[in-house]
């Protein structure tokens, strides 16, 4: 019944909408619920045929496995065979939050869930709202971001309506996600934590409590031909508007001569993405996420910043590149699969 047309129903997070929103899931439907990092698409991670209708919903393939969301700390032994000292100490300090640990699975995870990896993502979410809808609905969740597959992740109820509405029971409005972007993915399976994905919890973040972390090269670089990904959900193009986007690395003023170049040539259809304070008389319309040392913001605003130049007609985009470090990782991570990889690199 999942991807039949249907209405969506809005929800709030009234103690009387997040008891509906657990009866649906437990019911076996998708349900979009807040997290503090994008907004999921949530069903219960113990109901393998729920778990199908989620990337029916969401048009994804297969072999991308889901992450698992708990509520307490009793849930997470029984999901996985084994939690090394690594894992515990990362769960002590930085759940809930925007953490997901990659752990060996145990038998009571559907293979629709884990794509039939030996593994199983788990993270506890530090949303009030998602904490009390895993509580209600008594089962741990199984959500990836809640867009349709390649899109941009949603940070508001209103963007999960966009990719969602009509494919999924209902949608629980818990205001913006604070972080913006998702979880910071780290597997530990090996002798060494490995970090697959960069997010809110950064890597600085993760070596202070867990020792040398490996950075997985999907983090910045592209896949090579044939190469089996770590990660599968970190593959070539991803997180991208309908427009080209191009990332383009370089400080302010050349970065606004580049610009300027590009609008004397051809400047139909082209549109900025860049930092604050940095739009005016660039001669094409603009867009900003945040400061340009001011990671924080970029990271809360680039999906929207994504969506709205779309919204805006824009057809090729240059995108200012976010410099690497600490939670601006993760917001590079993210553009340069927007950009499928297309980087210019500016001089000065
Ligand atoms: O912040 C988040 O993590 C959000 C919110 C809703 O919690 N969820 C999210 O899920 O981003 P999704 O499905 O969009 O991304 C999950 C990522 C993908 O890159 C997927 O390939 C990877 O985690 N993943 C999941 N299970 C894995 C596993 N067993 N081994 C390796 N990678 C895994
Ligand atoms: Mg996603």
């Amino acid at each position: 019944m999942n991807n039949m047309p249907r209405k969506t129903q809005r929800l709030t997070d009234a103690p009387e909408d997040i008891r509906r929103a657990a009866e649906l899931l437990r019911q076996g439907e998708l349900v979009g619920i807040p997290t503090e990092t994008v907004y999921g698409l949530a069903a219960d991670a113990l109901n393998g045929a729920a778990v199908t209708g989620i990337f029916a919903a969401k048009g994804r393939p297969q072999d991308n496995p889901l992450i698992v969301h708990i509520a307490s700390f009793q849930e997470w032994a029984p999901l996985v065979t084994s939690i090394p000292p690594a894992a515990r100490m990362l769960a002590e300090a930085y759940w809930p939050g925007p953490l997901t640990m990659i752990l060996p699975r145990s038998d009571l995870i559907p293979k629709e869930v884990s794509a039939g990896l030996d593994t199983v993502a788990v993270r506890m979410p530090s949303h009030p709202t998602a904490q009390a809808i895993i509580t209600a609905c008594g089962r741990p969740l199984a959500a990836p971001s809640a867009n349709r597959s390649g899109s941009p992740s949603p940070t508001t109820a209103a963007r999960v309506l966009e990719d969602m509405d009509g494919r999924i029971a209902a949608v629980v409005d818990g205001g913006p996600c604070t972080v913006g972007v998702e979880s910071t993915v780290v597997d530990l399976c090996g002798i060494r934590p490995r970090l697959l994905r960069p997010g809110g919890v950064t890597l600085s973040m993760l070596e202070k409590v867990a020792g040398a972390v490996e950075v997985d090269q999907a983090v910045t670089g592209r896949l090579r031909e044939g190469q089996r990904a770590a990660s599968p959900g970190m593959k070539y193009k991803h997180y991208a508007p309908k427009a080209q986007v191009i990332l383009v690395k370089g400080a302010a003023e050349a970065y606004r001569r580049f610009i300027s170049a590009q609008t004397e040539e051809n400047p139909d259809g082209l549109a900025a993405l860049c930092f604050d304070g940095e739009d005016l008389n660039l001669g094409i319309p603009a867009v900003t996420y945040g400061g340009r040392e001011d990671h924080a913001a970029q990271a809360h605003q680039v999906f929207d910043a994504l969506r709205r130049l779309d919204e805006i007609g824009a057809k090729k985009v240059y995108a200012a590149c976010p410099e690497p470090d600490g939670i601006g990782l993760a917001v590079y991570n993210r553009l340069l699969r927007a950009a499928a990889f297309e980087v210019i690199e500016l001089d000065g």
